[in-house]
């Protein structure tokens, strides 16, 4: 059993893998998902997981209650904490140009069991991190349709029926969020449709968000008082609050912000020229958008006191005390609205890869790797996944789900750091077209790094996180040990 637990999916690279060319574990003659993206696609898609949620929802809190103005700090050690991890995602997107991410890395290095795992975590990642940002998406939606447009709006409809209050859940009082259901549903069927009418509607997107954000940088450092920015790190309160300790607890929070620069690497299987240009996409998108951070929080903390920015729209909050800025107050939820939808997108575009992977391994139902034959998208596992998120969005709170998007992304990027490490060792031979520089240091500090994040602030959740992996093991045990490609008795063989 331990053999089979321990069994690595052996790596058949790689010569140069071009546009046309069958993807992953195709049988002859088979459907296959298509290679069209280019790297400005590649780019655009990382920055249109990653700015979303994080930058226009969690900030504001961070600052406010653990770092102050220092949240440039916590973004610098998260943004640190990502780098690593991306050296590492770009090393192995190259090698292994498929869509399966972090889990065929893991496949591939450290063996079934930990791939499996890995895979399960990603669910928590992508499948999470779609309905946790629909969430945010519904409540900047439906802010903007009662205050802004003066419309009317149930708050019935707006929220999820419990909330967590720190020792369990509450009724909320209201029945579904309406508009979170809605927009997973929408999105899920673009990614059902097709990955370059995706891409095109992320592109869309990231222009609309980008454009606002740069907006809100050039005319909100017009009014910037550095008097706000002293103390830099304001004393400590206790534990988290305040202090090094607060700048640390907040980076562990505004990881989410940077979470969906690796989705990139689930377009591997879809890339035109993935070696060339999967670092390229992961790396970029990752650089942009840590300097749209930083430049974001510095404005932000310098306009207004980071004391009144724990509100659910920071950055318009920001705005507030400045009337000559009225306009941008729209312009930016129109913004966050855009940008939180091109977060959906790519997550819901990378959840059914996944999934899609692990079926063509034989660790989940045939089902899931069915490809479209016109469409050539991953339907079936498209709509499992949109059906399963709207039901999240519709019925969870987003705190809950978004620290379980944190831990599974923060296990899943030290793997890929560990993953890299061993593969140095098992095959120093194998022709890598990046390689991460200096992989001795950078890949055990990536390790440590992300597993000191994955500590930090997740404790109340680590129950529902332990149900998560046990359910997992029971589909693992139940049909994935049994069927998976590898077993010798061909059992698994399809
Ligand atoms: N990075 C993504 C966001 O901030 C998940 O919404």
């Amino acid at each position: 059993m331990l053999h089979n637990l321990l069994a690595r999916k052996p790596i058949e690279p790689a010569g140069h893998v071009d546009a046309g060319e069958p993807v992953e574990g195709s049988l002859e003659g088979e459907i296959t998902l298509q290679r069209t993206l280019t790297v400005r696609h590649l780019v655009l898609l990382g920055m249109g997981a990653v700015i979303g949620a994080g930058i226009f929802v969690v900030t504001g809190q961070a600052a406010a209650e653990h770092a102050g103005p220092a949240i440039m700090l916590s973004f610098v050690l998260a943004g640190f904490a990502c780098a690593l991890a991306g050296l590492c995602y770009a090393e192995f997107a190259a090698l292994l140009p498929v869509s399966g991410s972090a889990y065929s890395y893991a496949y591939s290095t450290l063996g079934e069991f930990v791939a499996w795992f890995i895979g399960w975590c990603l669910v928590l990642e992508y499948l999470f991190a779609a309905s946790s940002v629909a969430v945010g998406w519904s409540s900047y939606l439906v802010s903007f349709l009662t205050g802004s447009l003066g419309l009317p709006f149930p708050a019935a409809l707006a929220d999820a029926p419990v909330r967590w209050d720190g020792t369990g859940f509450v009724a909320t009082g209201a029945v579904v969020n309406l508009p979170a259901i809605l927009i997973v549903a929408a999105v899920a069927a673009l990614c059902y449709r097709g990955i370059t009418q995706s891409a095109l509607v992320n592109a869309v997107i990231v222009a609309i968000k980008v454009v606002v954000i740069a907006a809100f940088v050039g005319f909100g450092a017009q009014y910037v008082d550095p008097a706000n920015w002293v103390p830099f790190i304001p004393e400590s309160e206790g534990p988290g609050r305040f202090g090094f300790d607060g700048v640390t607890r907040a980076a562990a929070i505004v990881f989410f912000a940077y979470i969906g620069f690796d989705a990139v690497s689930t377009a591997a299987g879809e890339a035109k020229n993935p070696q060339r240009d999967m670092p390229r996409g992961i790396l970029g998108s990752l650089a942009v958008c840590t300097i749209i951070y930083i430049a974001v929080c510095a404005v932000l903390t310098g306009m207004t006191h980071y004391s009144l920015l724990g509100t659910a729209k920071p950055v318009v909050s920001a705005l507030e005390p400045y009337p000559a800025l009225d306009w941008l107050k729209t312009a930016t939820e129109i913004g966050a609205i855009a940008g939180l939808s091109s977060v959906i997108l790519v997550m819901l575009m990378a959840q059914p890869r996944i999934f899609y992977s692990m079926s063509r391994d034989g660790l989940l139902p045939r089902l899931f790797g069915r490809v479209h034959p016109r469409f050539r998208t991953p339907h079936v596992s498209t709509i499992i996944v949109g059906v399963v998120a709207c039901a999240l969005a519709g019925l969870l709170p987003l705190s809950v789900l978004g620290e379980l998007v944190s831990m599974g992304t923060l296990l899943a990027f030290a793997t890929v750091c560990a993953g890299v490490l061993v593969l140095r060792y098992t095959q120093p031979g194998l022709k890598r077209p990046f390689r991460v520089p200096g992989a001795l240091l950078i890949c055990p500090l990536g390790v440590a790094t992300c597993l000191y994040l994955f500590w930090q602030p997740f404790v109340e959740h680590w129950m529902i996180f332990v149900g998560w992996t046990l359910f997992g093991l029971v589909i693992y045990f139940g049909y994935g040990y049994r069927h998976s490609r590898l077993r010798p008795d061909g059992r698994g063989v399809r």
